[in-house]
């Protein structure tokens, strides 16, 4: 039932009440594990790109592929709020192009709600996003996006200068009306300073204990994406490899003539 949605806020007032949890997925059959899982929010990520299309980064992925994928996820989505990640370009160049990619994620996605990444540079993009009424999810710290700029995937905030604009892009992020914020691959300290900053829920990967919850790639969560696995990442399973193994022993069976068998078989073979 649609109306069982955890809401944008449900997830406001969270803060300080209990940790929200929040998992990528990006395909109908997966988004129905991790929604009966029971996590707040389910993120189509552009994180895709990596885990699904096979790119080195993220930069690459289109607002039809991010769509695509959106689509899938809402119609396997009953409970957590899905949130749609915005693809490079696809809010940097303007506000009106901003607001319009941000629609389509809720228009033709079937979102409820937007992730965008950056501080300072994109806050009249939040602010007019939601103003078309369009909740809007930051993103701060490590941001893949810019990953030319930061010159690879590292840890940021590491001194003070660095660490308190990132606390500056939390205020300006949450005045500018963004609901919730990630907090990519920043120290533990600086997070908790981010975290008591914002009367908004910030949701960490990377980002310590201190933010009021969490969120990982479900590819590294379950152990099917190996090439290979950020310091933050607790792997919860091993599926790809035991996705080896089931190819393998039906494989073997096939070979073998022990697949199928009769009780898979229609009529009988003389
Ligand atoms: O694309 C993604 O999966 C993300 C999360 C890591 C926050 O942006
Ligand atoms: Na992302």
């Amino acid at each position: 039932k649609s109306d069982d949605r955890i809401t944008v806020p449900g997830i406001m007032a969270a803060k300080g009440r209990r940790k929200l949890t929040m998992l990528t997925a990006y395909d109908y059959c997966t988004a129905r594990w991790v929604d009966r899982g029971g996590v707040d929010m389910i993120l189509v990520g552009d994180s895709l790109a990596m885990v699904m299309l096979g790119h080195e980064d993220t930069l690459s992925v289109t607002m039809e592929e991010m769509l695509h994928h959106t689509r899938a996820v809402a119609r396997g989505t009953q409970r957590a709020l899905v949130v749609g990640d915005m693809p490079f370009l696809s809010y940097q160049v303007s506000v009106s192009q901003a607001v319009e990619n941000a629609g389509r994620f809720l228009k033709e996605g079937r979102a409820q709600a937007v992730k965008l990444e950056g501080g300072a540079s994109v806050l009249k993009q939040v602010e007019a996003i939601v103003e078309a009424g369009i909740p809007v999810q930051g993103h701060l710290g490590l941001t893949p996006q810019s990953i030319a700029k930061l010159g690879g995937f590292k840890v940021q905030g590491k001194d003070e200068e660095a660490a308190k604009k990132l606390v500056d892009d939390a205020i300006a992020l949450s005045q500018a009306g963004c609901f919730s914020l990630v907090l990519e691959a920043i120290p533990a300290q600086v997070a908790r300073r981010i975290t008591e900053a914002v009367p908004i829920p910030t949701i960490g990967i990377g980002a310590g204990p201190a933010c009021d919850g969490q969120v990982l790639v479900i590819h590294d969560l379950v152990g099917l994406f190996d090439r290979f696995l950020p310091r933050f990442v607790k792997q919860y399973d091993t599926l790809g490899r035991r996705l080896e193994e089931a190819v393998s022993r039906y494989r073997q069976e096939v070979e073998s003539g022990v697949f199928p068998g009769p009780e898979h078989s229609f009529g009988t073979i003389q």
